[in-house]
């Protein structure tokens, strides 16, 4: 197994032909976790997600005592909200998903495209009168979050602290974020609490409402398990639908010939919004899986309790599966791209993000019909963090003549 170098964030193309050429199975350093085995051809990613007899997304079937003993340290309140069904395997993860499925398919989905819509639209007129134009602040970040706010029916006026306590989780992985992020669940939690009580005794139509009285026969969804359900939908629904709409429309304007295909064609937003989950889907890799039991996979041994990770941005790069990967091309088709995972825990939120992001390129270039990048493309900041790939900024201006 060769130990590759972390792709660049500037320009990760390289990288990640390097990934899958040293593939199926490669070792790579990651913050926190270290050095780790990561699968990283597309046959090999699809084999590890599916194979839930051999894989487990259980910290507890780990061996890596550090973060199972990290993890014991914390407080219950923020505990609590890492014992999400991502982490569950089996019946466990079936019997959470279950409860909160419906509420995310394509046709529950369709129904809230308007009101995205209006969001959207609302957020870019915000943008268009903002002095920095940067399209992450005002549009890309409040997006997904205004959106899972009205999902879950939480009020409008409160929408400014959930900003502000989701802010602490955008701020990199370092371990002195631990207190800002203590501080923030504490009051999410708080916050949190308080709506179940009133939809328990005043039930809406919203996802709240509707988690508080889930039930499956005898079975009910505890406190402690609508918490963690609602912290998984702000984490998972939050940054990575966020960098998938600043990356995406970074990608479009560099791409002039491709934007402008879209723009005389709406009929290729489907396909392209699927060429730019795999061109550009922020999330790089999946959480780890946990062998349980020793094994052969892909031709490696391995330990019962070894953590192994799937490297989606490089599996969407394989050209095994996509021709000519590098090439942006938003009418690709067939396009089995690995961006929301796959197996039992495919993502939830996969048809939102998509509706979110169709909205953007929707409306984006009709407000601004000559979009530019408003600082040279090398001044663009990108996180440091392994795993998601991130803009600090996008700024955007209105017009070519004032831009770069
Ligand atoms: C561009 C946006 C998004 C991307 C690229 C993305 C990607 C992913 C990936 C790769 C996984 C699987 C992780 C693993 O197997 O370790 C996942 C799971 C999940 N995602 Fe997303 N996601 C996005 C948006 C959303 C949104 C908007 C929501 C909900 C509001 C959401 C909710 C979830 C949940 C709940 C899971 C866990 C599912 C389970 O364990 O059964 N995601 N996502």
């Amino acid at each position: 197994m060769h130990t590759v170098a972390v792709p660049d964030k500037h320009d990760p193309a390289p990288g990640l032909a390097r990934l899958v050429a040293a593939g199926p199975v490669v070792r790579m350093r990651v913050p926190v976790i270290g050095e780790i085995p990561f699968v990283t051809t597309h046959a090999g990613c699809e084999r590890l997600l599916k194979d839930d007899t051999l894989f487990s997304t259980d910290i507890a079937n780990g061996r890596n005592r550090r973060i199972a003993w990290f993890l014991r340290l914390m407080p219950r309140n923020v505990r609590v909200m890492t014992e999400n069904m991502l982490q569950k395997d089996g019946h466990e993860h079936r019997r959470l998903r279950k409860m909160v499925d419906g509420a995310f398919r394509r046709g529950a989905v369709e129904a809230w495209e308007l009101r995205i819509e209006a969001i959207a639209a609302g957020l870019l007129d915000d943008w268009a009168t903002s002095e920095d134009g940067d399209f992450v602040r005002h549009v890309a970040r409040p997006l997904p979050l205004a959106v899972i706010c009205e999902i879950l029916g939480l009020a409008h006026e409160d929408r400014p602290d959930f900003v502000r306590w989701m802010a602490a989780f955008s701020q990199g992985g370092s371990i002195w974020r631990l207190p800002g992020i203590y501080w923030s669940l504490t009051r999410i939690n708080r916050y949190l609490m308080a709506r179940f009580e009133e939809r328990r005794a005043d039930p809406g139509d919203d996802l709240i409402s509707v988690l508080v009285h889930a039930a499956d026969g005898e079975d009910r969804l505890t406190d402690d398990d609508v918490l963690a359900m609602l912290g998984l939908l702000f984490i998972a629904g939050h940054e990575t639908t966020t960098h998938l709409m600043s990356n995406s429309v970074l990608t479009l304007l560099k791409n002039p010939a491709e934007l402008s295909r879209l723009l005389a064609d709406p009929a290729l937003e489907g396909t392209a919004v699927d060429e730019l989950l795999r061109y550009v889907g922020a999330v790089e890799m999946t959480k780890p899986r946990y062998l349980l039991r020793d094994a052969e996979f892909l031709g490696v041994p391995f330990r019962r309790g070894q953590a192994v990770m799937a490297h989606l941005a490089a599996a969407n790069r394989d050209p095994a599966v996509f021709d000519d990967p590098d090439r942006l091309d938003l009418g690709r088709r067939p396009n089995r791209h690995l961006a929301f995972g796959g197996g039992p825990h495919f993502c939830l939120g996969a048809w939102l993000a998509k509706a979110e992001l169709a909205a953007i390129l929707r409306l984006l270039w009709r407000h601004a019909p000559d979009l530019a990048l408003g600082v040279p493309e090398g001044e663009l900041q990108w996180n440091a963090q392994a795993g998601i790939r991130a803009l600090h900024t996008l700024p955007l201006t209105r017009s070519r003549h004032a831009g770069i």
